[in-house]
């Protein structure tokens, strides 16, 4: 069992914005414990929602009035300014380039005024490593022994990623097209059932029966590859709703237990696949999809299968926010970057994990 690099107890702010949700964080942690002191995240669903989807230039926007009034809020939790911190983390991609240049922006200049490093960090190495935090406020960081596999699924993202270390991953498959999030979001708003999807589409599943409608596993016979697409089961609803005139609520509940059982079965599929190929010690699930009650028990489930540990992120972490890329930024301390550096720190919407 490893644990990370730190040595002394350090204090990181965490700054995300990558997408609609502005997000501010503050925590304390050693090679052990860590402490959230604050958790701030700001839901831009209200303003997303008439669109369907995230308008990019309104959650722009939209960070640029929030974020600052989440960052005093998180500076008066810790009765001090920022000069207490230690560091600064930041959400550099992938992502909307815009709504990632307001938190990179804000982090360079709080890094330049305070003279703090600043640490550049993945988005969806945060979700993957969100699995390790802890339930409570403050807790004992879970252990963890390498090579560990992860499942992140969120909804710009469908990824299977071997990690190696608490900052080594590397993606071993993902989708062609769709990812899962976005498939639900999709899905939701064809049926007329709200936004972002995935929470509507569980919850009109529970009264529907799954077994009522047979929607595709597309790709899960091709066991040459760990790749996933979620576009072709998108389809396969559309074509169904097509023809049928009246959608009752009946109705609508069983084609949204099967959508989602269809979903959950493609991600286990590969992953079991993953698992037999790449022999991990640990499995990981995270990222906004992870909130769903289907997914977490046949993850569950795969795992005792396979007689493998593992952790799933909990559901205050499975949404963006800050604590996962604050505690991301502490366990990459050494990619910290000077104050005099900060020119190489941009904001990359394409960011891959090397
Ligand atoms: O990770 P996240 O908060 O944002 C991104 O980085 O994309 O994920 C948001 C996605 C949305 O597509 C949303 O519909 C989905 O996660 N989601 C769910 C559930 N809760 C959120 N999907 C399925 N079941 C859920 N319970
Ligand atoms: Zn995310």
């Amino acid at each position: 069992m490893r644990k990370n690099k730190l040595n002394k107890s350090k204090l990181i702010l965490g700054i995300e914005t990558s997408c609609d949700e502005t997000a501010a964080s503050l925590i304390r942690m050693d090679k052990k414990k860590i402490t959230v002191l604050a958790n701030l995240v700001y839901s831009q669903i209200k303003e997303h929602e008439p669109f369907g989807g995230v308008v990019p230039e309104v959650a722009a926007r939209k960070h640029l009035e929030i974020l600052p009034r989440l960052l005093d809020r998180s500076r008066k939790k810790i009765r001090l300014d920022f000069k207490g911190v230690d560091y600064i983390a930041v959400t550099v991609g992938p992502g909307l380039v815009t709504s990632l240049m307001v938190g990179v922006d804000t982090a360079k200049t709080l890094a330049l005024m305070y003279n703090k490093p600043l640490i550049p960090v993945n988005h969806l190495s945060g979700h993957i490593m969100s699995a390790l935090l802890p339930n409570g406020k403050s807790g004992e960081i879970k252990k963890i022994s390498w090579p560990a596999l992860a499942l992140v699924v969120s909804g710009g993202h469908t990824e299977l990623v071997l990690v190696k270390d608490y900052t080594a991953f590397s993606k071993v498959g993902g989708t062609v097209d769709d990812a899962a999030g976005e498939s639900f979001d999709k899905v939701a708003k064809m049926l007329k059932l709200g936004y972002p999807g995935g929470p509507f589409i569980e919850q009109a599943a529970r009264k529907g029966e799954a077994g009522r409608y047979n929607f595709p596993r597309p790709m899960s016979n091709q066991w040459e590859n760990l790749n996933y697409s979620f576009s072709g089961l998108k389809t396969a609803v559309r074509v169904l709703l097509a023809k049928k005139t009246e959608q009752t609520p009946s109705f609508k509940a069983d084609i949204a237990a099967a959508f989602q059982e269809a979903v959950v079965d493609s991600l286990l599929i590969k992953l079991e696949l993953a698992i037999e190929k790449y022999q991990p010690k640990y499995i990981l699930l995270g990222g906004g999809v992870a909130d769903n009650k289907l997914l977490r028990r046949g993850f569950a489930a795969l795992a005792r299968k396979h007689k493998l540990p593992f952790y799933m992120a909990q559901a205050k972490y499975t949404q963006d926010n800050a604590v996962m890329i604050a505690h991301m930024g502490l366990l990459m301390e050494k990619d910290a970057i000077l104050p005099k550096r900060l020119a190489q720190i941009t904001a990359n919407p394409n960011l891959g994990y090397d």
